[in-house]
């Protein structure tokens, strides 16, 4: 049975806060992207296909369950029922932070049923970057994880009542890079990243980065909720939203893969994401919302009818897949385009 360490009962806080603040009607910068109708979309469904390519590996669908949770026992529950809902759809899943597992195994327990759920699913690990190749390693054997997130969060970690203040990570991401044989993600956790940041993991050999930026669950708003003071209020709009993050990343002068993430809402974010450069797309904050309205069945149905949408979304607009996609036109709100001016970002 796991033991409730700090760290355990700051997982289970996570899940709290991250439905506390969870908001239905919340809106945010997909908000200021829009499609242009296509009224002659000249295709049948059967020829529209969602797969997608994350490095090597073909993909069925273009969004997955993105890192949560492990670590406690209730979230050890959690991470069982989102193995059920992946296997069940056949989507991706990540698994939350597993850096705790590697100081206190047994609570590897609450990780290990990613895989025992989910056998010949795609699985992802994660760590944080402070960690080397070896605790790596050790990530990916405990969940025979097809690939590993390593998350960067210093905006989190200023925040976090009990969080680090040394943040030298580029050293280790360039090991585990070169030294670790499943694909790298390198992410965020919901503050976005600059075309500055994506150069600079790409050029130490990032293939893949999730921006994961604002616009969903919000790590400054959780951690300030758990500080005595709650007196870091004044930083709840920091960061970039997940879209600028994707327009920052057409200026970066790299090949890598861009993930989006961070508050994604419906198939309609999703698609949006995808068209503005998003190789796929992770969804946490609101597949945990389902999760915990319902049950696992709900979350799956939920999952399959997005699957649905994505593809009628893509006939809709006239495209087969989605190289097809990139191709249609869309239209900004006067916010972004004044981002992408200040910003200096030519599309
Ligand atoms: C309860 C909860 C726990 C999370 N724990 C982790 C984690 O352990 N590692 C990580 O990389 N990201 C973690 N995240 C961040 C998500 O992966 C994602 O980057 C962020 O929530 C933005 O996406 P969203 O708006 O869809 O929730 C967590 C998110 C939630 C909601």
């Amino acid at each position: 049975m796991a033991k409730a360490s700090q760290q355990s009962h700051r997982k289970d806080e996570h899940v709290f806060l991250a439905e506390k603040f969870h908001d239905d009607d919340r809106r945010n910068d997909f908000d200021h992207v829009h499609f242009i109708h296509n009224s002659l979309p000249e295709l049948d469904i059967d020829q529209v296909s969602i797969g997608t390519k994350l490095g090597n590996d073909a993909l069925r669908s273009p969004f997955y369950i993105n890192g949560m949770t492990g670590g406690s026992p209730r979230t050890g529950k959690i991470n069982r029922q989102l193995a059920e809902i992946a296997a069940l759809t056949g989507i991706p899943m990540a698994s939350g932070s597993q850096t705790i597992a590697l100081a206190e195994p047994d609570l590897a327990d609450t990780f290990k049923v990613i895989r025992q759920y989910n056998p010949s699913g795609f699985v992802l690990g994660n760590i944080g970057a402070g960690h080397g190749v070896e605790d790596a390693k050790k990530a990916i054997a405990m969940i025979d994880a097809n690939a590993l997130e390593i998350h960067v969060n210093a905006a989190q970690e200023i925040v976090m009542p009990e969080g680090d203040r040394e943040y030298h990570w580029l050293d280790n991401i360039d090991q585990i890079v070169h030294h670790v044989d499943v694909p790298i993600i390198v992410k965020e956790v919901g503050f976005g990243m600059s075309r500055e940041s994506i150069q600079q993991l790409a050029e130490i050999g990032v293939k893949m980065i999730d921006v994961s930026g604002r616009g969903g669950t919000n790590f400054i708003k959780i951690e300030n909720e758990r500080r005595h003071e709650k007196d870091f209020g004044f930083m709840s709009a920091w960061g970039q939203s997940t879209v600028q993050s994707l327009l920052e990343a057409h200026s970066a002068d790299t090949d890598a893969q861009i993930i989006a993430s961070g508050g994604v809402r419906n198939p309609l974010d999703i698609v949006k994401s995808l068209r503005l450069g998003a190789s796929a797309v992770g969804v946490s904050g609101e597949i945990l919302h389902s999760l915990l309205h319902g049950d696992p069945t709900d979350t799956a149905a939920m999952i399959m009818s997005w699957l649905g949408q994505i593809q009628d979304l893509l006939l809709l607009l006239g495209a087969r897949n989605l190289d097809e996609l990139h191709t249609k036109d869309i239209y900004f709100d006067p916010e972004l385009v004044n981002y992408l001016q200040q910003r200096d970002i030519h599309l």
